[in-house]
């Protein structure tokens, strides 16, 4: 910015506040001039909104202490290998609307895509078709997955990089347990000419998320449980397409109707067979859409 346009902006007035109805319009007015026309945009009405809601509520001088404190030790409980940020968006339904948003149809069909969550690692070791994501001993029901990529006509999508992870039976990302082994349920595998992929691994379980921490806190005061459903994480990338970001969940699960952060859609709901020797297969087809190929930030390292 040069130096008279900048004095220019340091003079101009935006207003004295009068009372809580002209707070709202003063502020909207000091963030009028930014350039970035999304960046006005979305911070108008975030403005707008957060002021509807204090409003509303008539959010006291205690409660606004405490949900400042809570943003402070949701960044301060963020690190390497947790991240309570994504935790809360996920725990208050705001990852999944913004997944539904963006994904089928912008909102009102059945959507492929789910919630990535805070557990996804980058980096997963290459694994051949067919092999194992068991990297240490994991009890469970064994599980023998083959997956297929598709286009939105049907057609098989050669050269997938594919991304699965998945919890332990006991409940557990082996990030989050030092009885597993580095990368233990992941792996990355590449679809062949006819889109498919294979893997072995065993049944997943549900499990709680985290509840050391803010989340926790709130899911007790709501007298929320804190489980997930059991479930496996896809993740597809392919340049030429929307990177698609998903989950299966098995469904006699009993908390497939009461997900604690809101994923379960009936399109993800899988089709795990059990066999006559306890063993399980399960057998799905990802359809990717054109789109952005672009692989999110991992939530933790
Ligand atoms: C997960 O499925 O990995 C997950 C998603 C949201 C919150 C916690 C865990
Ligand atoms: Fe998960």
């Amino acid at each position: 910015m040069d130096a008279a346009l900048s004095q220019e902006k340091e003079l101009s007035a935006y207003g004295l506040i009068d009372g809580p109805d002209s707070v709202t319009e003063v502020v909207l007015r000091a963030m009028s001039g930014a350039q970035d026309a999304r960046l006005r945009q979305v911070m108008e009405a975030f403005v707008r909104h957060l002021h509807a809601f204090a409003r509303e509520v008539r959010l006291t001088e205690d409660e606004f202490e405490r949900a400042v404190d809570v943003l402070n030790r949701i960044g301060r409980a963020t690190h390497g290998a947790h991240n309570e940020g994504i935790l809360f968006a996920d725990a208050v339904g705001l990852s999944t609307l913004v997944c539904l948003l963006n994904n089928g149809g912008a909102g009102p069909t059945e959507t492929a895509a789910a919630l990535l969550g805070p557990f996804w690692r980058d980096n997963a070791p290459p694994t051949q078709d067919g092999g194992s994501i068991v990297r240490s001993p994991t009890d469970g029901p064994a599980l023998a997955v083959t997956g297929r990529f598709t286009d939105p006509q049907g057609a098989p999508l050669a050269a997938v990089e594919v991304d699965v992870w998945h919890s332990s039976p006991s409940g557990f990302y082996e990030n989050q347990d030092a009885t597993q082994a580095e990368m233990n349920l992941r792996g990355r595998f590449t679809t062949g000419a006819d889109g498919v992929f294979r893997f072995r691994s065993v049944l997943p379980a549900g499990y709680p998320v985290p509840t050391d921490g803010p989340v926790g806190e709130l899911l007790r005061a709501q007298r929320r449980h804190p489980f997930r459903p059991a479930h496996l994480h896809v993740m597809g990338f392919k340049p030429g397409y929307k990177t698609l970001i998903t989950q299966v969940f098995v469904a006699d699960d009993p908390r497939l109707e009461s997900d604690v952060v809101f994923g379960v859609t009936r399109e993800l709901v899988g089709n795990y067979v059990r066999h006559s020797d306890g063993g399980y297969t399960l057998d799905q087809t990802f359809v990717m859409q054109p789109g952005e190929a672009k692989r999110p930030t991992p939530p933790i390292s």
